[in-house]
């Protein structure tokens, strides 16, 4: 297939503006220019119907043998997928047409004309499209999921924004732990000392929280998961927001305004990648405050009673954390979200605050999504007292001379404060309404995963 590199004339003209496929509606009866890439050829006689996608969206053209030259005819005729295409065409409303307009279309010009395009319309395993992410993300799904993204991203940054958090961001490499010390990635690089790609911007935020009241971190987050489920990536992006002078019901307080917002947004702004997504959208509207506040003794209870009606197979014993399958069950017994909280501290991090009426409790909630999608939220108050952060130290034998720091905010100042952290693609995947995390980060990081 070659380029119609003899055409004299080019298909971008001052007649015939650029534009996107997206704004087509301001340009019905016009003749447009679209740039873009062949996402499907079908022909009957006299007629091609390309569909052009152009990263807004995809349009179905129409080309009559009889409108364009013969030198455009052929090299559309049989144009492979992906080719890249640039046509010039008058706008029509079309109810009928996906989108609801078609190009009919008076000229192209083939950029590259391709052949053999890995990824056809028909199914590809999993695993033959994670190899071919780079490819990949320019399906219709994969593109409906990261707009979804993209809007959830907006919608965080603008809550937190408009209520008066300032962005601080914490740095990715740290000296130390901060979710425990199984899941750290260590780098090789500072001399005398261990370096470890961030678990939390969590501690850094109790700093900044202490010089600007109310703050987040947002960026990347790593975890040396052994585990490969579906919730779990070891690159991740997580929002964390802080609050000084805020306890665990300020937490619960914000998550539930946090995560409705960020549902409205998406109802709102993605209404046409939901229905690509074939999402119910119902369960996002549900997603309203209040949410239903569960404590951790409430949430064994009700997996004892899960288990006594048969619908959970292990009978959960108080004092563990909850699993996938747990989880999953609680949040089926609800219509929203759910906040559990004042779980036992043995199972939370060193520096969640104690329940003052139960010691063996921390002031903690884990925020679960509906439909089984399990914890989306994490966070808390955190302790208080230096003496007992000290102690929990040496308890967890983190290295002490690396939370000499962490401790001065406990010095200097100490005052309660409290908040959590949000992992995006969890998010992201519970909004599409879709199996796997995987899906919701272009380039995803995973136990078995590190290409593209
Ligand atoms: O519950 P986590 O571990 O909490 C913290 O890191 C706190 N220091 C946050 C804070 O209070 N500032 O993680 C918080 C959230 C989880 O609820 C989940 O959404 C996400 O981060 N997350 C992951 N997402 C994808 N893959 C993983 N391996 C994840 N681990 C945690
Ligand atoms: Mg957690």
């Amino acid at each position: 297939m070659t380029t119609p590199e003899t055409e004299t004339h080019t298909p971008t003209s001052a007649a015939a503006p650029p534009v996107y496929i997206d704004q087509l509606a301001a340009h019905v009866g016009t003749t447009v220019t679209l740039h873009g890439w062949l996402y499907n050829l079908r022909s009957s006689g006299k007629l091609l119907f390309p569909q052009l996608r152009d990263g807004t969206g995809v349009v179905q053209c129409v080309v009559f043998k009889k409108n364009v030259s013969e030198a455009v005819w052929d090299a559309l005729k049989h144009l492979g997928q992906e080719s890249a295409l640039i046509v010039r065409g008058s706008v029509r409303a079309d109810e009928r047409a996906p989108g609801g307009f078609e190009i009919d279309v008076l000229d192209a010009e083939v950029v590259q004309a391709v052949e053999g395009y890995p990824i056809t319309l028909k199914e590809h395993g999993t695993e033959f499209l994670m190899d071919h992410r780079h490819l990949w993300l320019r399906s219709r799904r994969q593109h409906a999921i990261l707009k979804v993204r993209h809007t959830v991203i907006r919608a965080v940054r603008d809550f937190l924004d408009n209520d008066g958090f300032t962005l601080a961001d914490a740095p990715i490499l740290t000296p130390a732990a901060c979710e425990g010390t199984t899941t750290l990635f260590e780098v090789d690089y500072f001399e005398d000392e261990k370096a470890y790609l961030t678990q939390s911007g969590q501690l850094y935020n109790e700093a900044t929280a202490a010089a600007f009241g109310k703050v987040y971190c947002f960026g990347p987050t790593f975890r040396a998961e052994r585990s490969k489920t579906r919730r779990h990536l070891t690159e991740f992006w997580m929002v964390e927001p802080e609050m000084a002078y805020a306890t665990l019901d300020d937490v619960m307080n914000l998550c539930e305004r946090f995560i409705s917002y960020i549902a409205a947004r998406v109802l709102d702004e993605r209404k046409e990648e939901l229905k690509v997504l074939e999402r119910d959208t119902s369960k996002l509207e549900a997603i309203v405050p209040p949410f239903p506040r569960l404590h951790y003794d409430d949430a064994v209870k009700l997996l004892h009673e899960g288990h006594t009606r048969g619908e959970l197979e292990n009978r959960f014993e108080w004092g563990g954390d909850f699993g996938a399958p747990d989880e999953t069950y609680i949040s089926q017994q609800f219509d929203r979200p759910v906040m559990v909280h004042r779980y036992p501290a043995a199972v939370k991090a060193f520096y969640m605050k104690r329940d003052p009426e139960r010691d063996e409790l921390a002031l903690g909630v884990d925020v679960l999504a509906s439909e089984g999608y399990g914890e989306v939220i994490g966070g808390g108050e955190r302790a208080t007292s230096l003496e007992y952060l000290e102690a929990q130290i040496k308890a967890e034998e983190l290295p002490r001379e690396s939370f000499e720091w962490y401790l001065d905010l406990r010095r200097y100042g100490s005052v309660p404060h409290a908040g959590f952290g949000m992992g995006i693609e969890r998010c992201t995947a519970w909004m599409c309404g879709i199996e796997h995390v995987r899906e919701t980060i272009p380039f995803p990081r995973m136990l078995y995963r590190l290409r593209p």
